[in-house]
């Protein structure tokens, strides 16, 4: 059974009226009206990614069941969950909602997003510029989002689900994240977790959308070989010249793991 986690720290944060076993296992937590946040787990030594076809995620943290249920419980506050399509790939039979990570409580998840207004599941949002998506996958039959350019959706030629919509954000080999997010504040997602891989999240740091981050430290080491493993930020070279100093919120412990929340500079 789970403990309920260690508060080590936290500062003065937004505090939602949380079902009691969520509250009871986590202590406080809420979000600004309008927010975009990532979670990641990581090794000791910054590892995330361990090669395109392996769910990451799931290795690193050896499924420990405080990082699962953190996973879920960050779904749980969302209007949608943004992802990369490489993420999606790599992840061929996951659902991107709080039940799928954490089942024993999918009834307090449920009564949480109801208390908040949230609609019955986050919507999964897909950013993809190659439109190359397994239309079978079954995030993708349940309904999604697809963000992407004209390349994109002609490569899928209507083939995705009749549950997705597809927008179209640019021409080019990619579109801006700001834009996409600014997209998807005006289709009504304003409370929005990414769940997307370093890519991603690098040009969501670069560009100043991501406002806050949750990172999960396993004690795992992975190591490193010849073949490159992903740290959380990849594709935006920030230091020297353009450092990204965050704040620490809160500091969480379970067991060997820790659970950072930090606040990204603001825009
Ligand atoms: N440890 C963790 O907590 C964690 C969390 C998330 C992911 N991961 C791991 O990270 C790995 C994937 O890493 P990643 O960085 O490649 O994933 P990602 O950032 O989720 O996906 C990258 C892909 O997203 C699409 N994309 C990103 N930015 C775009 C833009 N501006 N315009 C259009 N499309 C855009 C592109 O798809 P197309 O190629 O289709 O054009 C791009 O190749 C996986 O192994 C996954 O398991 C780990």
């Amino acid at each position: 059974m789970l403990a309920p986690f260690e508060v080590l720290f936290e500062t003065e944060l937004p505090a939602y009226q949380l079902p009691e076993e969520l509250g009871r296992l986590y202590g406080r937590l809420g979000f600004a009206d309008r927010v975009v946040y990532s979670n990641f787990v990581s090794s000791l030594d910054g590892v995330v990614a361990l090669g395109t076809s392996f769910s990451a995620g799931s290795v690193i943290s050896g499924k420990f069941e405080g990082d699962r249920f953190l996973m879920a419980l960050l779904r749980a506050c969302a209007d949608a969950v943004v992802i990369g399509a490489s993420t999606m790939r790599a992840t061929p039979g996951h659902l991107w909602t709080p039940a799928h990570v954490y089942p024993d409580l999918a009834s307090s998840f449920s009564a949480l997003r109801e208390m908040l207004g949230r609609a019955p599941q986050p919507r999964l949002v897909v950013l993809t510029a190659a439109g190359d998506l397994d239309v079978n996958h079954p995030a993708l039959q349940k309904g999604a989002t697809i963000l992407t350019t004209h390349q994109g959706a002609e490569r899928m030629g209507g083939r995705q689900p009749a549950t997705c919509d597809v927008v179209i954000l640019g021409r080019g080999k990619r579109f801006k994240v700001k834009r996409a997010f600014d997209e998807l504040h005006e289709r009504g997602f304003q409370v929005i977790l990414t769940e997307g891989g370093p890519h991603l999240v690098g040009q969501l740091i670069a560009g100043q959308v991501l406002d806050e981050a949750f990172l999960t430290l396993s004690p795992v080491v992975a190591g490193r070989g010849k073949a490159r493993r992903l740290g959380m930020v990849e594709g935006a070279e920030l230091l020297p010249l353009m450092p990204v100093w965050s704040r620490l919120l809160s500091v969480r412990r379970q067991s060997d793991f820790l659970f950072l929340r930090y606040a990204l500079p603001a825009t």
